[in-house]
């Protein structure tokens, strides 16, 4: 359910960057949207789960790429029209499913992981063209890993403003995006930002 409305939020477009893409589930959903999907994965025994998921569902669109999408690569400056961070995150919006998650994630955890979070979307965005779509997603209900890294990359970023945007499914506005919530959402805790860059 969070992939769907996740990529709901997504526009058509040609060059499409899922900076973070493993197991692949929303790479596929946008390669329906979009001419092509390259879709990036930092741990090279993740890359072939897309490449078997693309397969799977007969996809011919989606090129699965190994690469930290924290550390900028020249070669891909302004070069794609949308791009999707769906950053590692805590987790804590899937707590039903995986009830220990709670007890394992800890404040040093969090503030590892917000780093991550924020180099990836600040990296990320460095590849988006002018007139395009960053989108950022957590399966997160935690403030500090949703509107806290959007915030924190505004406050730096050049060109970049939060765009309002809808979906269908019931959800909270927040400062910058969407946040939905378990016991509205189907069971599932998750968040979604629009940032464009200005053309
Ligand atoms: C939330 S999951 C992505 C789920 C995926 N978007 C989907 O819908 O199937 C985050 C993924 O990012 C990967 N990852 C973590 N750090 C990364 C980095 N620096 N660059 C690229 N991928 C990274 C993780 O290994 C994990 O597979």
């Amino acid at each position: 359910m969070g992939s769907v409305a996740i990529c709901s939020v997504v526009e058509p477009c040609g060059e499409f960057l899922d900076a973070c893409a493993a197991p692949g589930g929303k790479s596929v959903l946008l390669s329906g949207k979009c001419d092509h999907v390259t879709a990036c994965e930092l741990h090279p025994h993740r890359v072939s789960l897309i490449e078997s998921y693309g397969k799977r569902m007969g996809v011919g669109n989606v090129d699965a790429v190994q690469k930290d999408s924290s550390l900028f690569d020249p070669a891909w400056e302004n070069t794609f029209d949308g791009i999707l961070c769906d950053v590692p995150c805590s987790g804590l919006g899937t707590v039903a499913e995986n009830p220990d998650l709670a007890l394992r994630k800890c404040e040093e955890d969090l503030i590892g992981l917000g780093r991550v979070q924020l180099a990836i979307l600040a990296n990320c965005a460095r590849y988006l063209k002018k007139g395009g779509v960053l989108y950022y997603s957590t399966c997160s209900v935690l403030p500090s890993e949703n509107d806290g890294i959007v915030r924190k990359f505004l406050e730096a970023a050049v060109g970049y403003t939060a765009e309002e945007t809808d979906c269908p499914l019931p959800h909270e506005k927040t400062a910058y995006g969407l946040q939905f919530l378990p016991d509205t959402a189907y069971g599932a805790g998750f968040y979604v930002a629009k940032l464009r860059r200005k053309a």
